[in-house]
């Protein structure tokens, strides 16, 4: 894809944190060759996560031998308003950045200086950060990031205790469209992913260590569709009641 949908889907966004970074191109075009939807690219400045990985100079290098896909950052950075320029000048649609990151005065600006610039907004909470914080910002952003590892590296356990706040968002928000899920989606814990109402499904290590990428990108995403499906006819279910009344 190369924006995202109007409507509520599935779609797989391979984390190519755990790739061969030396050969990202080539790793990036095997994962969109076998079905990913976009792309999601992991920047870490080494304060707001313990780790170091990639930056907008490396980005703008991937983006001219991928022209096109959905690139979604996910700004693991402290002064997140620092960078906004230059990693869509690198070619990115969504600038997702941490609410932590950042005090709750700032968090407006950053959001308009995202638009500016031509990026859909991701607001993202690590796993201690209450879901309620995300309330006064969600008709203000595209897509609401739901960390369920601490952030900073690939190849973490799933805390599956963090369904709670998909599910608690797809209730009290049925606006909102596109909830993201981040840190130890694998074959197994996308099954949780899918009923508790996540969309854009986010997976790393399980992904590039799979020997059929092809099969597991399809299967995330028809279990996610499956599941989307049914929560629609349970929402209509529940209006036609409150009608009735
Ligand atoms: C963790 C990153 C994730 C991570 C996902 O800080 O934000 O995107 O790379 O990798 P897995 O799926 O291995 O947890
Ligand atoms: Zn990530």
């Amino acid at each position: 894809m190369d924006s995202l949908p109007k409507q509520l889907k599935g779609l797989i966004g391979p984390s190519i944190l755990n790739a061969d970074l030396s050969a990202l191109a080539d790793e990036s075009r095997r994962l969109l060759n076998a079905g990913a939807d976009y792309l999601h690219l992991d920047v870490m400045d080494g304060h707001f996560v313990p780790n170091l990985t990639i930056g907008h100079p490396v980005i703008k290098c991937l983006r001219k031998n991928i022209p096109k896909v959905y690139f979604d950052a996910h700004m693991m950075v402290d002064k997140p308003e620092q960078w906004i320029e230059e990693i869509a000048g690198a070619g990115v649609n969504q600038y997702t950045f941490h609410i932590e990151a950042t005090t709750p005065e700032n968090i407006r600006d950053i959001i308009r200086k995202i638009k500016e610039a031509d990026m859909k907004v991701g607001l993202g909470i690590k796993p201690k950060t209450n879901v309620n914080v995300l309330s006064e910002f969600i008709n203000d952003i595209d897509v609401v990031l739901i960390m369920t590892v601490e952030p900073g590296f690939g190849g973490q356990k799933f805390m599956g205790d963090m369904m709670e706040k998909i599910r608690w968002l797809r209730k009290t928000y049925p606006q909102l469209l596109h909830i993201e899920v981040d840190g130890g989606v694998n074959m197994k814990t996308i099954q949780d992913c899918a009923q508790a109402g996540a969309n854009m499904i986010v997976s790393g290590s399980a992904l590039m260590d799979s020997k059929q990428q092809n099969k597991d990108i399809e299967q995330m995403r028809q279990l996610v569709d499956e599941s989307l499906k049914n929560r629609k006819f349970d929402i209509q279910l529940s209006n036609d009641q409150h009608c009735s009344h």
